[in-house]
């Protein structure tokens, strides 16, 4: 990335603390970063990092203990609600982590919604929204409830339902997680695409390390921290989490001849 690129989205000094019961905890205590324009972000780190939280406190979801966050130049939180669901409709999309249907409306009528908001009426939506199914080929599915689907399948509706508005940005929590790799795979390829022929930007977390060779820029938590990767150590950094792969999987099968062991003992 040139450093004349610009900038759309600047977290700042963003801590999150939360409080249950007696409890206080720190999930960020610092995220400073800086994401281009029409660039595949990936947000990585282990379970419980904090990268969920910081997804939703990067798309208005989650009011910040501290800090900021501005998009294309609005400070998020500073926007009245109604400017913030006008922001949050036309500009982004979102694939969450946990499936949200409406679960009296069918597939086409949830991927729908978002146009329903930005004033599209049911016909001109529905259209919309099959061309979106069609771009993840689950247009036969059109008719059915989200519900009744299984996790693979409603993940990637979720995906039709993040893109049906044409946003700029997806922001996508874990799209591929409950998809075989020949799915994730189509998954990935389709945002890649969305970045590189119709310029969005995307940021996206996921615990599939393979897919971290296609970011332009990495952003990895740990310990409350958020270290953006510099762009000059991104390969070694890919290099040296598939190393770290092959090395698990060489545990694990260590694990299995140590088992067979003490069983055969
Ligand atoms: N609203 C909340 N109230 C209290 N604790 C919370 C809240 N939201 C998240 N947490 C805690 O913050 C920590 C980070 O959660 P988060 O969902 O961001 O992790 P994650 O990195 O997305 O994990 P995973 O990879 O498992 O999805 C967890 O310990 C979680 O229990
Ligand atoms: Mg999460």
């Amino acid at each position: 990335m040139a450093d004349d690129d610009k900038i759309i989205v600047k977290a700042s000094e963003i801590e999150q603390h939360f409080t249950v019961g007696e409890e206080s905890f720190t999930v960020l205590k610092k995220a400073d970063f800086k994401i281009k324009e029409n660039t595949f972000n990936i947000v990585y780190g282990q379970s419980g990092s904090g990268k969920s939280t910081l997804l939703n406190i990067l798309t208005g979801l989650q009011k910040p203990t501290k800090g900021q966050v501005e998009f294309e130049g609005n400070n998020v939180y500073q926007l009245s609600p109604n400017e913030l669901a006008y922001f949050r409709a036309n500009r982004i999309g979102i694939v969450y982590q946990q499936n949200f249907w409406v679960k009296s409306l069918n597939v086409i009528e949830n991927v729908s919604l978002p146009l329903y908001f930005l004033g599209y009426n049911k016909p001109m939506a529905a259209k919309k929204a099959y061309a979106a199914l069609e771009l993840i080929n689950m247009q036969s599915y059109e008719k059915k409830y989200p519900i009744l689907l299984s996790g693979g399948e409603q993940q990637r509706i979720a995906v039709a339902r993040a893109i049906v508005n044409d946003p700029m940005f997806v922001i996508a929590d874990e799209p591929t997680g409950s998809l075989d790799s020949t799915t994730g795979d189509m998954i990935m390829e389709l945002l890649h695409n969305a970045k590189v022929n119709y310029g969005r930007t995307i940021i996206l977390v996921t615990h599939n390390m393979e897919y971290l060779s296609l970011a332009d820029h990495l952003l990895h938590i740990q310990d409350g921290v958020v270290e953006e990767i510099p762009d000059s150590e991104i390969h070694e950094a890919t290099d040296s989490l598939i190393r770290g792969m092959r090395d698990r999987i060489n545990r694990l099968a260590q694990i299995k001849e140590e088992s067979g062991h003490a069983t055969a003992a």
